[in-house]
């Protein structure tokens, strides 16, 4: 007879530690395979005991909270977002961007890349996302900007963003213009410690 033991595949992941450490042996490799660190990141279900931590909450704008430096090869960090905050149109500095929702509501709103950078030219809105708990989504340059933002007025939200490799420089791009800056980010806490103040403003988003 059939031995049918119900056991849990070796790669289930039912933890964020067990998620970062999935995270360090599928980037430990020379390629990222796209699907699947997106597959990774949707097949661990949010639970707040664990990442609540890392979850700090400024008024009036979003944090970016650092949970893991993925041994150089990425960060993984926390982005929280209180009611209605939102990021700039930017780019990824040639990174891959995994955002996985952990909380609440999110809406990615996708443009084209200015035409030109010389002449003044409003962006190209493409489509409009709305993300449910605990889905990954996935871009990069090659794919086009976005804004991503906290549409709700009552709720808080809060996600899990991988970017690989790691950077701390992008553009935001102004939708009217198209005209861009160079912004540096910072992080408002790093492993849960509070970023001491002054090292902890930042401009902008991702
Ligand atoms: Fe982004």
């Amino acid at each position: 007879m059939e031995h049918t033991a119900n056991t849990q595949p070796k790669n289930a992941i039912d933890s964020l530690d067990n998620l970062i450490q999935s995270l360090h042996r599928v980037f430990s490799a020379d390629e990222v395979n796209i699907e699947e660190v997106k597959t990774l990141m949707e097949s661990y279900e949010s639970n707040p005991k664990d990442w609540m931590k890392f979850a700090k909450f400024d008024k009036h704008r979003y944090t970016r909270n650092l949970v893991d430096e993925g041994n150089g090869k990425f960060n993984l960090m926390l982005l929280c977002w209180g009611e209605a905050h939102g990021s700039s149109i930017h780019d990824h500095t040639n990174s891959h961007c995994f955002l996985k929702l952990l909380q609440g509501r999110l809406k990615e709103t996708l443009y084209d890349w200015p035409e030109d950078k010389r002449s003044k030219q409003e962006l190209h809105k493409r489509c409009e996302i709305n993300f449910e708990e605990n889905q990954c989504t996935y871009i990069n340059d090659s794919i086009g900007l976005h804004r991503v933002e906290n549409g709700s007025h009552c709720d808080h939200a809060v996600s899990l963003h991988l970017y690989s490799p790691p950077f701390d420089t992008c553009h935001t791009f102004d939708e009217r213009t198209g005209h861009r800056n160079s912004v540096k980010m910072t992080f408002w806490s790093k492993y849960g410690e509070r970023t001491p103040y002054g090292t902890a403003l930042s401009k902008e988003n991702n």
